[in-house]
């Protein structure tokens, strides 16, 4: 167990995660799943930088490739390193190292872009450093900004901001595991949980658990992607994958 893990030992989730497609008994390994610390920023924000790296809308919106890391570099990490009482954030590690993030906003009241996260000044001042290094792509990143605000779900409950896993860990069961530790926390609240994802793949990961859509938008502006609307109702059991 590292620091993190020793510090706050009650909230360790150890979970057995199966890599590869095919698995052995032998090739058993345990992930844990532990409250995430500021100072892991940097790390998180980067396996989810990887993870998005294919997502149709960072794809449509910023060309270049080293650019559709900002958003997660800059404006995720300066959102993860200004923890609030308003979310709840978890990490997978393995081996030492962060493999996944899962970002709650738990403050169903608030909608993610106006809750004091997204609102903090050192937020803002990122926002606008990841705007200034989009160059030519910055119109469409504040379009899509714009378009991707206007279309959150805003039901008093949980909204899930950012679930990634790195891409080397990926369909081995982290992202599913991530998701019952938050969503078992949703069903202890009593609380409905929000999404939004831009994948058919994702959709179909997400009704795994519980998750219908409620909303599809073909284009969520003119010549975007489509952008899925999901919900799980509270303490919806025997749903979960
Ligand atoms: C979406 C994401 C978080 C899922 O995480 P993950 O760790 O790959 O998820 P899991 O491994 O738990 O499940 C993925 C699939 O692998 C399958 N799977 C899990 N363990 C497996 C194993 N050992 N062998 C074979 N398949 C396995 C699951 O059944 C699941 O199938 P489904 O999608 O048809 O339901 C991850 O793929 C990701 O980071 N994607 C990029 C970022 C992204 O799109 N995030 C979501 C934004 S809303």
């Amino acid at each position: 167990m590292d620091d993190d893990e020793g510090r706050n030992s009650s909230a360790v989730v150890q979970v057995d995660v199966v890599p590869g497609p095919a698995p052995g008994p032998d090739t058993l390994r345990a992930v844990g799943i532990i409250d995430f610390r500021p100072r892991q920023s940097k790390e998180a924000a980067a396996v989810a930088a990887v993870a998005f790296a294919e997502d149709p809308i960072w794809g449509h919106t910023l060309t270049d490739a080293r650019r559709r890391r900002l958003p997660h570099t800059i404006l995720l990490r300066a959102q993860l390193r200004t923890t609030q009482p308003s979310h709840t954030i978890r990490v997978a590690k393995h081996g030492g190292r962060i493999i996944g993030l899962a970002f709650w906003n738990v403050d169903g009241a608030t909608k993610p872009h106006e809750s004091a996260a997204a609102t903090d000044p050192r937020v803002l001042r990122a926002a606008r450093t990841m705007m200034r290094r989009a160059g030519r792509d910055r119109h469409t990143l504040a379009t899509m900004c714009t378009a991707l605000a206007e279309s959150y779900p805003c039901d008093n409950g949980w909204f899930l901001g950012t679930l990634v896993v790195h891409p080397d860990h990926q369909g081995t069961g982290v992202g599913s595991a991530l998701l019952r530790d938050g969503l078992a926390r949703a069903d202890t609240n009593g609380q409905p949980v929000s999404l939004q994802t831009s994948t058919a793949k994702n959709v179909r990961f997400y009704e795994r658990h519980g998750f219908e859509v409620t909303e599809m938008v073909d284009e969520i502006y003119p010549g975007a992607p489509p952008l899925w609307t999901m919900r799980r109702p509270a303490a919806a059991v025997g749903h979960q994958a």
